[in-house]
């Protein structure tokens, strides 16, 4: 008879025999930065999700190193919208960079509109034309947003992440990089991020949540694994240096897909509204918040993901999350 109970009989023999770790190297923290000093709020309550003025992400950035972290995710949270500033060296975002510099942490910048832009839309939305309803137009945003990745790159991020789903802009941001010189940026591209309902907190967070219509005409259809890989495969060809999944466990088929097919790094998006399923039932006494939280890392870990972005991070150094 086979029995795999042999493993399971002492502690010692199951911690020899665990196939999948989640060292504290493979978390990323985000972070939603504003302006001003001394910030540090929970935005929404209980979200996991903190916004910080520059003074205080350098704080936390070094309080990550010193726990394990070796990146962190930086998200900008403008207090007036526009466009113009979005694509200079004095934007915010730079400013967040360029604060994290000298902590020994490789700086990951989202590059998106959406808490730029007045309608919270990840590009420049267009009216309707030829009988057409109206919707982001790609191509001009992709413009932008290759901008946005120079200027977060002349800041010193090691790492831009375009989270906007526009087709093209891996190719556009690469070319930027190459011309002006910065062709050593490795750009992390979200390949398969779904149109999903998890986002509801970062929306909170970010000031980002649109103010007409939905994200449904760039974000994926979640029901499509098929059109997923064709993400991957154009994102690959346009010159990313790594792919990201998200969400993450509703993805776990696409990490481990993404892992088999390719061997450039996967990254997976543990995002706001999955920390909230498992923060929120632990807060109701339902489920326990480490072990949850453990298991859910330790399956995204064991579908393939490399790197996990994640908003339990931060209670690894808090000594609150043992992985
Ligand atoms: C927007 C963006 C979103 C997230 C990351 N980048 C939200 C959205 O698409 O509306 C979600 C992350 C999270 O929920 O934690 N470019
Ligand atoms: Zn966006």
């Amino acid at each position: 008879m086979l029995r795999n109970r042999r493993f399971r009989r002492t502690e010692s023999l199951l911690r020899l025999f665990t196939e999948t770790d989640v060292p504290a190297r493979a978390l990323v923290p985000a972070y939603f930065v504003v302006e001003g000093s001394g910030v540090r709020r929970e935005l929404p309550e209980n979200s996991g999700l903190w916004q910080l003025s520059c003074d205080t992400l350098r704080e936390e950035a070094q309080r990550a190193r010193d726990g394990g972290a070796e990146a962190i995710m930086l998200f900008a949270v403008p207090s007036e919208k526009g466009l113009a500033r979005a694509t200079e060296g004095s934007s915010l975002a730079c400013q967040a960079v360029r604060a994290c510099e000298g902590t020994g942490l490789v700086r990951m910048a989202d590059v998106c509109l959406c808490s730029y832009t007045a309608d919270g839309h990840c590009g420049l939305w267009r009216e309707g034309h030829h009988g057409r309803p109206g919707g982001v137009d790609n191509d001009s945003t992709v413009e932008v947003l290759a901008e946005m990745a120079v200027a977060l790159a002349a800041s010193g991020a090691e790492v831009v992440a375009p989270s906007d789903m526009m087709d093209g802009r891996v190719a556009a941001i690469r070319a930027a990089l190459e011309r002006d010189g910065l062709g050593d940026t490795l750009v992390l591209s979200y390949a398969a991020k779904m149109a999903s309902a998890m986002y509801g907190p970062f929306r909170h967070a970010a000031d980002s949540a649109p103010q007409h219509g939905d994200r449904r005409g760039y974000q994926m259809n979640p029901a499509n694994g098929r059109e997923a890989m064709r993400e991957m495969a154009a994102d690959i060809a346009e010159g990313a240096d790594m792919l990201m999944m998200k969400p993450a466990l509703t993805n776990l088929d696409l990490i481990a897909a993404a892992r088999a097919r390719w061997d450039v790094p996967i990254v997976a998006y543990q995002v706001s509204g999955e920390y909230a399923m498992v923060a929120e039932a632990a807060r109701a006494g339902r489920i326990d918040r480490q072990r949850a939280a453990r298991e859910t890392l330790v399956s995204i870990r064991r579908a393939g993901a490399d790197l996990v972005v994640s908003y339990f991070a931060p209670d690894v150094w808090a000594g609150k999350l043992v992985l």
